[in-house]
């Protein structure tokens, strides 16, 4: 795509100041042009950049389903993240600031000096207890220091970890140790989320049943009292004590795996998405420092869990990796007021904040008069993920918490692609609301129609990925290469892959997110299939049928709505509804708690049985139902929309 000067003066599209373009580390537009003419030449140029223990001998190869980056070079991302800045003298510089959830709780701030010194302990335990090179471990922890910890020791000797988001339930859990066939898990006691101590530990006992996992090492974080078993657990800091301070960080191949994360898709069974070290470690790093422009004085606050991939590339990898100082804070934001995280950002000077749509909109709701008690003068890069930002969000994050000063950066990416695509760079713009911004230089986005052929400027479309894939992105599902496959290469072949995001593009290459066009759903930012909670609704003995679907929601962006046929002489009531809540809470977390149930005697359907989820998300949002002719019961769809007060 070939850089067109835009009218500078275009309403509601903002330029950086000179101060962001004489900072950034790229100011000119001409590098989307240098990229786009030989991605795989510009790719290897920010492989450079970080720290091989072998050179590659190949930088792409393009294989259908199995394109590899860097080919026989060998490096550690625990390495790059902490060893690289400790050889470079950077030994005393601050890595990591930890806040605790209570305020009056000390900070706990380690240098990488540290960090190395806390990851080479647990490195050693983990040996010694007999994780290898490509065992799975688990780990199910809280917003603590510890976390990241936890992943680097594991990268570090070559271990896969799987992180899952701490709330939620031992059911989620159970099942991704299962189907990760962890050896091992880490925990902790517990934590504090809005004042309250909530206990980990017990959960995690109960997640443990039928899996493979031999130890849990536990961190004791509240102090308060958990079951322990003698032969299977073990306190984190009895074990770490004795380990030596050093352990060599493991040459791996630049394909060697990871880590996994499992992410929601269209079924009720969450997928192992997996990435390998070479690719991710160089667009996260590349991206961390160009999308939030880091340099060593930055102090990086991103407010996602350690559980989502947010949390993982942008949290942990992403800023240690570029030798920042990366902030982790344990609680809510609207604890013990709604200033908190105003009042981080103040504490600890905190440079680039990035955070997710439906908290900006939460912090709208609270009232400017929170932020305004607060010097965010330090800030630089304001960032958002997860989901479409609404004008009103985006103008009051860039005025209110960035004075006008601080570029937008709407980052697009998934769990996929384990690094940002789309955005626009701070040094060079132009940040739109409402609108992501171009494919970073070196990846080829497209926005084709149903057959693959690219729509027209301005056109809604999907969004799609061509090769050379952009080295981060994922490079299969764990133990299932023909789901891979179906998933993102079904629709379109092996050489475009499937983003499942409706998009648009202006005559520039600027792309707006429309949003998913399957059925996943972007709940407060995090990912969650309908069919998940369908899954859980159905477990509870007294439900027979069930169909959920998401309704736009000002706050969260998306809620999950349940339609719930119930058994024969089952009665409807607000108990049942509050029972079913609590089946949610169990098999899956709060996050996915449905906003609404109703209950109804059934739902539409086709001849052959089949739900028809459409007619259902129309009903719940006020839209056009169309054709119902088809349908086995259309007398249902009446009585629905009495129901649900539809007025479409
Ligand atoms: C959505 C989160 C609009 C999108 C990193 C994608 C976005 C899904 C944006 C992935 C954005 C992410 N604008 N939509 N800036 N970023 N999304 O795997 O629908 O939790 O497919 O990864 O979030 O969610 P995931």
């Amino acid at each position: 795509m070939k850089w067109v000067q835009p009218d500078p003066k275009r309403e509601n599209w903002y330029w950086p100041t000179e101060a962001m373009k004489a900072r950034a580390w790229v100011s000119d537009p001409k590098i989307y042009e240098e990229a786009a003419a030989d991605p795989v030449a510009f790719w290897a140029k920010r492989a450079e950049e970080i720290v091989w223990f072998q050179k590659w001998s190949e930088t792409y190869v393009d294989e259908p389903y199995a394109y590899k980056w860097f080919v026989g070079g060998k490096l550690n991302l625990s390495y790059n993240s902490i060893d690289r800045h400790v050889e470079a003298g950077k030994g005393d510089k601050v890595a990591l600031i930890w806040e605790p959830e209570p305020p009056d709780e000390p900070n706990r701030i380690l240098t990488y000096k540290d960090l190395l010194v806390e990851v080479s302990r647990l490195a050693n335990a983990l040996k010694r207890l007999g994780i290898k090179k490509g065992d799975r471990v688990g780990i199910y922890l809280p917003m603590i220091p510890e976390a990241v910890i936890a992943m680097q020791a594991c990268v570090r000797i070559g271990a896969v970890h799987t992180v899952v988001f701490s709330a939620f339930s031992a059911e989620s859990l159970r099942d991704r140790l299962v189907d990760s066939g962890a050896r091992l898990l880490i925990t902790a006691d517990g934590y504090y989320r809005r004042g309250k101590l909530i206990d980990l530990k017990p959960q995690a006992d109960q997640a443990l049943t039928g899996t493979k996992v031999e130890k849990v090492i536990v961190v004791r974080r509240t102090g308060h009292p958990v079951p322990m078993d003698p032969k299977r657990d073990l306190w984190y800091h009895e074990l770490v004590s004795g380990e030596k301070d050093y352990c060599p960080a493991e040459p791996l191949d630049s394909e060697d795996l990871a880590f996994i994360l499992y992410t929601s898709g269209t079924t009720g069974k969450p997928k192992g998405v997996m990435h390998t070290t070479g690719g991710y470690a160089v667009q996260v790093y590349t991206t961390a420092k160009w999308d939030f422009n880091l340099h060593e004085d930055d102090v990086h606050f991103c407010t996602a869990d350690v559980g989502w991939i947010t949390g993982h590339s942008y949290l942990n990898y992403g800023p240690l990796m570029n030798g920042v100082a990366t902030v982790v804070y344990e609680g809510s934001p609207d604890y013990p007021d709604f200033g908190r995280m105003w009042q981080i950002i103040e504490k600890h000077k905190v440079t680039v904040y990035y955070t997710a749509p439906t908290a900006i909109r939460m912090h709208v709701k609270w009232g400017d008069e929170w932020p305004k008690k607060y010097d965010l003068s330090t800030l630089r890069v304001l960032g958002t993920v997860g989901e479409p930002i609404n004008e009103e969000a985006w103008l009051w994050y860039f005025k209110l918490i960035g004075g006008e000063r601080c570029p937008i950066i709407d980052t697009w990416w998934q769990t996929e692609t384990g690094a940002t695509c789309v955005q626009a760079l701070p040094g060079i713009g132009p940040f739109i609301p409402t609108v992501a911004g171009r494919p970073f230089p070196g990846i080829r986005a497209k926005i084709v129609d149903a057959g693959g052929t690219p729509v027209n400027v301005g056109e809604g479309g999907y969004l799609v990925i061509e090769p050379p894939f952009p080295p981060a992105l994922t490079r299969g599902l764990y133990g299932d290469p023909e789901k891979f496959k179906a998933t993102y290469f079904g629709e379109f072949g092996p050489r475009l892959y499937f983003t499942k995001d409706g998009a648009r593009m202006d005559e520039m290459g600027n792309i707006r997110i429309t949003g998913r066009v399957d059925d996943v759903m972007n709940v407060a930012g995090h990912r969650l299939a309908t069919a998940e909670v369908e899954d859980a609704l159905s477990q509870h003995p007294l439900v027979s049928e069930v169909a959920v679907v998401s309704r736009p929601d000002d706050i969260k962006g998306e809620v999950p709505v349940a339609f719930v046929l119930l058994k024969a002489g089952a009665q409807p009531s607000e108990d049942l509804k509050k029972e079913l809540i609590k089946t949610v809470d169990k098999y899956i977390g709060p996050t996915a708690r449905p906003a609404e149930i109703y209950f109804v005697e059934d739902v539409p359907k086709t001849r052959s049985g089949k739900i028809m989820r459409r007619i259902l998300k129309a009903l719940v949002r006020g839209e056009p139902v169309g054709d119902i002719t088809t349908l086995r019961n259309p007398e249902c769809v009446e009585e629905l929309k009495r129901l649900v007060g539809y007025k479409g």
